[in-house]
């Protein structure tokens, strides 16, 4: 133990160093809310890289469109509205007779308040209905061993996740993007998602009280991003799991137990052992688990060997709060979600890593899907997903 901690204190002391030189501030670093609109359109679709707002919705879809054209009208009808949506807008006033083209929920104008609206495809979309064919890679997201699935809360012809620094913007957006198109979809399932406030520096925390996101691949290293998140089109898969955390049994843990379940401390987000939360873990100089356990979660889902290299992801999670069940208990948990670009080698590849992980007994994945994020919108004239149906 003394051996691996002083080697890991040691290692440490040089991964503090090469963040103040810069090389690795970005690193988990909390993304601050965006300011500036986030432009629809571009080569990748926004609210993937661009994390940072505090709200969010996930909202599934399925398709009801009788015909393919259909279809593709109401997928342009959406990227048409997003875009206008995410640049801010001050309504027309028109006809006093007629319905406002606008809820006005956000009164008469509106800034862009960092929205992005991110759209993804399921896999039962491409099932010959619409005689459109699959992205390679794309499935039906399997039950793995510990889920309870409801059939209700899952999947979905198409995925809109919908992010916003206020509640508000949020749901107007949601509200807006589904009037043109109430006769192409229908909705299926919804998922709203909150960000801890920003009270300290680091990440934010999920409702186990421990930072999340701590560990993420810098998003500004683009040769990164090509190998981990996007797919050789540009494109990216996206995995959305409803994780519901039983916060009442967590309650009731012993703090070193909570810690060794992670692998890190609850009060600075710094792997066990350490002092800072962007401290590598140096899970090498403690191959018998003396400082963090063998089965922690951070190190089942990041052995951050060179074999597992590769099958490094970001996430992007959100917190879920939904009242309570039929049994009294808080319905609370994690909106899990992330890129990748072959969901097979990265993200099913760490789930199966974590069957059977000590945090296994108190969280229960409920709902969710695997989606393709197409590149994004060329332009005005363009829409996300048009290359599906040339
Ligand atoms: C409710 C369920 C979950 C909770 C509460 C949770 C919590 C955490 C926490 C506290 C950390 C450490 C801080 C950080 O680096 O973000 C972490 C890291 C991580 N988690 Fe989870 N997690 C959950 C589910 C999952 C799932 C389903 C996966 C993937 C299949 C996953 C993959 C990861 C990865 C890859 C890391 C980073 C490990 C590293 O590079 O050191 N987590 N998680």
């Amino acid at each position: 133990m003394s051996v691996s901690r002083r080697g890991f204190l040691a290692g440490s002391a040089a991964a503090v160093g090469a963040a103040a030189s810069g090389r690795l501030a970005a690193a988990g670093a909390e993304a601050p809310p965006p300011a500036a609109p986030v432009p629809f359109d571009g080569p990748h679709q926004a609210g993937v890289l661009d994390a940072g707002q505090a709200q969010a919705t996930y909202v599934a879809l399925d398709a009801i469109s009788p015909e393919r054209g259909a279809l593709s009208l109401g997928l342009e009808a959406v990227s048409s509205k997003a875009r206008r949506l995410t640049a801010g807008a001050s309504l027309i006033r028109a006809d006093v007779d007629e319905p406002p083209s606008d809820s006005g929920i956000l009164g008469p104008s509106y800034e862009p308040d960092g929205l992005t609206v991110t759209i993804g495809f399921g896999a039962s979309l491409f099932d010959g209905r619409y005689g459109l064919k699959a992205p390679a890679g794309l499935q039906r997201m399997p039950s793995f061993p510990g889920d309870d699935l409801d059939p209700a809360r899952c999947h979905g012809d198409v995925l809109l996740q919908i992010c916003a620094n206020n509640r508000d913007t949020v749901v107007h957006a949601l509200r807006e993007l589904m009037r043109p198109v109430r006769s192409a979809f229908a909705l299926r399932w919804t998922l709203d998602g909150f960000q801890g406030a920003s009270r300290s520096k680091g990440s934010r925390r999920n409702l186990f009280g421990f930072r999340d996101g701590t560990a993420n691949p810098d998003v500004r290293d683009d040769a990164l991003m090509r190998r981990l998140v996007w797919t050789p089109e540009g494109g990216t898969f996206q995995v959305v799991r409803a994780i519901r955390m039983h916060v009442e049994f967590w309650d009731r843990v012993g703090l070193r137990e909570q810690e060794n379940m992670i692998g890190r401390t609850r009060d600075t987000g710094a792997p066990l052992g350490g002092t800072q939360e962007l401290q590598d873990p140096r899970l090498d100089l403690d191959p018998k688990g003396d400082r963090i356990p063998l089965d922690a979660h951070i190190r089942l889902a990041n052995p951050r060997t060179p074999q597992t290299d590769d099958q490094r992801l970001l996430r992007r999670a959100f917190n879920y709060h939904r009242g309570f069940d039929e049994a009294g208990q808080l319905d609370q948990g994690l909106i899990f979600v992330a890129f990748n670009q072959d969901i097979e080698r990265q993200f099913a590849t760490i789930q199966k890593r974590l069957a059977g992980e000590p945090m296994a007994d108190y969280v229960t994945p409920v709902g969710g899907g695997y989606f393709y994020a197409p590149p994004g919108s060329r332009g005005p004239n363009d829409w996300v997903g048009s290359g599906l149906f040339t």
